[in-house]
């Protein structure tokens, strides 16, 4: 099978489980608006840090390079990223919802979607204006990691999808999947380069 089938079938297979999963648990309407904005920008970020390990692959497999997919990714994960707390904060008839609460841990851990939301548009930012800010956009890109890490808990802990068994595997392994691209790009693909300049 050609790579990009098996892509775009590894996407509509994680979308099914993710609808399926928000279909078994019927909740009011806004509430189902907020839980499958987080579930599937979730996922798609989670798409948009994947693609960043496969920048050369990127125009073999789609016939586009790496940014217009990246940027394909991100585009839908950031939109369903802000309608997540809007519908929430629809609900809750408060814009309260959209300030962080850094005390008790607890309420930090739980509530950890509010700086994530924060530190993702201040990453993306840096994206958007990467020629204006010279090398060190990179660094505040790096916020996208910390960010998901800061998701992938406040889902756990508070996500109503969160309490099956296939949703916290398919959690566990696209947060782990996530610290494996940082490591890789971080380390080990930084020490080949050393290497083969050495
Ligand atoms: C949901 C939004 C986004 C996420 C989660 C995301 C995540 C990432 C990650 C994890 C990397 C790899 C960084 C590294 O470890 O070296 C990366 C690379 C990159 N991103 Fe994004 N990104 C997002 C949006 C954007 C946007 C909107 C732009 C441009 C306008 C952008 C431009 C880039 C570029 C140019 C690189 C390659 C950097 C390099 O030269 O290595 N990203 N992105
Ligand atoms: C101001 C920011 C945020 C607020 C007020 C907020 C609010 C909430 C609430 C109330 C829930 C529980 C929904 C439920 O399952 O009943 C939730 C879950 C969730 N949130 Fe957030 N969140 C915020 C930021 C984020 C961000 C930035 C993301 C990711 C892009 C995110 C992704 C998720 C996910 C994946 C769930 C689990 C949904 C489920 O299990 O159905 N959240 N959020």
């Amino acid at each position: 099978m050609q790579t990009k089938i098996k892509i775009l079938s590894f996407v509509v297979l994680i979308s099914g489980i993710l609808m399926l999963s928000l279909f078994q648990e019927k909740d009011n309407p806004l509430r189902m608006v907020d839980r499958a904005t987080g579930l599937f920008a979730y996922f798609f970020i989670f798409l948009a840090i994947l693609s960043s390990e496969y920048m050369i692959q990127m125009k073999k497999v789609f016939g586009k390079g790496f940014i217009a997919i990246h940027h394909f990714l991100a585009k839908i994960g950031i939109l369903l990223m802000i309608l997540h707390p809007i519908a929430f904060a629809f609900e809750e008839k408060s814009a309260s919802v959209l300030v962080p609460v850094f005390y008790p841990l607890m309420d930090f851990l739980e509530l950890a979607g509010r700086p994530a939301f924060y530190l993702i548009i201040i990453a993306v930012s840096a994206g958007f204006y990467r020629k204006k800010l010279g090398r060190k956009w990179i660094k505040l890109h790096y916020l996208n990691y910390i960010a998901f890490l800061l998701i992938f808990i406040h889902a756990w802990l508070i996500g109503t999808d969160l309490q099956s068994g296939i949703m916290q595997l398919i959690w566990i392994t696209m947060a782990l999947i996530v610290v494996v691209v940082f490591i890789d790009k971080h380390f080990i693909q930084l020490k080949k380069l050393l290497q083969t300049q050495a």
